[in-house]
């Protein structure tokens, strides 16, 4: 009798990996899934009873099992890891055979396993997979790069299992190279952000506005039916109103307020800096999470530096009004500092990164989707080589209509004592972009002073130096 082959394989059975092979099998492809864990194996054969799905632990029965030329994705967490991977699978490929990395791997990492499987001739995509486990279930966003034959060969089932705007799928070709798993990192440096901001804004509303969950909840319900309308702001609403099951009080309360972090916003900012990109509120992200690690000092130095803070009376309804209007400027920056980071990338990685389609698959399925996305879309779509989204005709509009509650914010909260690492970051961002003139004129009149570094005039071109008294 001929054994039956299946259509696609996945390393890696904890959630992500089960939950994206389950969506496989749903959308009528047979798949076999591959974990050194018994548990984990037994775990998704229940769940995929019914389905045409098997799991083993056994890594050439698992290569065996699958139709040539083999399609087979590997969702296990980013760094050694995934080379061992590739090491336990390559002595059983052929030539010709496709290997893809949808977890949060490092750029470098995959274009270092490109070139070593090129050599093999095993064809390799680095993908960017977002939506958490329910996205994985349910349909992602896909960020797939590396060559475009190797995309070929799964763009139809890719384009099945991923998530729908309507009737798109959110999954498009991103570039050579890494260039998928650079956009994955820079969505999550975007995350970090607007996650960042989201916690300022809570901070706001509840110690100068003195709102309560149940006010936050409404008021978070409330940002989502308009303009902020995304998946973040909606599950912050849900967050204010989760009772704590150990306790009495909200879960919300009980959470201790140190952030952990697995790297990619790290690497965004670090990236970023490399690229001489300016991205500050990524990085104020990333900033405020090193300090909110900081528990045990932060208690120390809140009985040495603490101030009373004054809770400023104002109106509840003219806080939520604010804080809306400075998170609706605010999310614009984050998402304008990503996609100038990529446009940068595009270039120095020849990455050939097309930014509407970035976009547009950013719309459904991945943590980041919001409204506001649609119109960054058409903002690409009509000017594929825009510099920086904060000129657009569109959000140029936005921005100096927003920007009035952003430093209305900004002062009660300055005002309060309240940090707003994210928030500041993003006005100075936007106030910095757009004059014209910036005093590092005296920047550079200092590097002259100490150490002859020269300075260009205004009036004159070429290099100058002054010997200065
Ligand atoms: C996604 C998420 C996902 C993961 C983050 C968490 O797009 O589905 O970004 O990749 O939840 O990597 O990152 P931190 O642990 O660094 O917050």
């Amino acid at each position: 009798m001929k054994k039956k082959l299946y259509d696609f394989g996945m390393v890696g059975l904890g959630v992500m990996g089960r939950n994206f092979l389950l969506n496989v099998a749903d959308n009528g492809y047979s798949a076999i899934g591959l974990d050194k864990d018994e548990k984990q194996v037994l775990a998704f054969a229940n769940e995929a009873a019914g389905k045409q799905a098997t799991g083993t632990t056994d890594a050439k029965t698992f290569v065996n099992s699958l139709k040539t030329p083999r399609k087979i994705m590997m969702l296990v967490p980013a760094g050694k890891i995934v080379d061992y991977v590739i090491a336990d699978l390559v002595e059983h490929l052929d030539p010709g055979d496709l290997l893809m990395d949808g977890g949060n791997s490092f750029f470098v990492d995959t274009d270092r396993r490109l070139a070593d499987l090129k050599e093999k001739k095993i064809l390799y995509l680095g993908v960017g997979v977002s939506g958490g486990a329910e996205g994985a279930r349910l349909g992602p966003s896909i960020m797939p790069g590396g060559s475009k034959q190797a995309y070929n060969k799964v763009k139809k089932i890719l384009a099945a299992v991923s998530a729908k705007v309507n009737d798109e799928p959110c999954v498009a070709y991103m570039g050579n190279g890494s260039a998928g798993n650079y956009v994955k990192m820079v969505h999550n440096g975007i995350e970090y952000a607007m996650m960042q901001l989201l916690a300022e804004s809570y901070d706001i509303l509840k110690h100068v506005g003195g709102l309560d969950n149940e006010a936050l909840q409404k008021a978070y319900t409330k940002y989502n039916r308009g303009r902020l309308k995304s998946f973040l702001v909606e599950i912050t609403a849900s967050i204010f109103g989760q009772a704590d099951e150990l306790s009495k009080a909200s879960l919300i309360d009980m959470i201790l307020d140190k952030a952990k972090q697995k790297g990619t916003g790290k690497w965004t900012s670090q990236n970023a800096m490399d690229f001489g990109i300016p991205t500050p509120t990524i990085d104020a992200a990333v900033t405020m999470r090193g300090i909110s690690s900081l528990k045990a000092e932060r208690i120390k130095a809140s009985n040495i530096l603490a101030v009373k803070t004054t809770k400023t009376k104002i109106e509840q309804k003219k806080i939520v009004k604010i804080v809306g209007e400075a998170l609706h400027f605010a999310f614009i920056v984050a998402y304008t500092q990503g996609l100038a980071l990529l446009a940068e990338a595009s270039k120095e990685k020849d990455y050939k990164l097309d930014l509407e389609a970035t976009a547009r698959i950013w719309r459904g399925g991945c943590i980041i989707r919001a409204s506001l996305l649609e119109d960054i879309r058409s903002a690409y779509a009509e000017q594929p080589e825009l510099a920086n989204l904060m000129v657009d005709e569109r959000f140029a509009k936005a921005l100096k209509t927003s920007q009035k509650g952003l430093r209305s914010t900004l002062k009660l909260a300055i005002d309060a004592g309240i940090p707003t690492m994210a928030f500041s970051s993003a006005l100075a961002y936007f106030d910095a972009y757009r004059q014209e003139r910036l005093p590092l004129n005296l920047v550079q009149a200092q590097r002259d002073f100490f150490g002859s570094h020269t300075y260009e005039r205004i009036d004159k071109a070429g290099s100058f130096h002054t010997e200065w008294k």
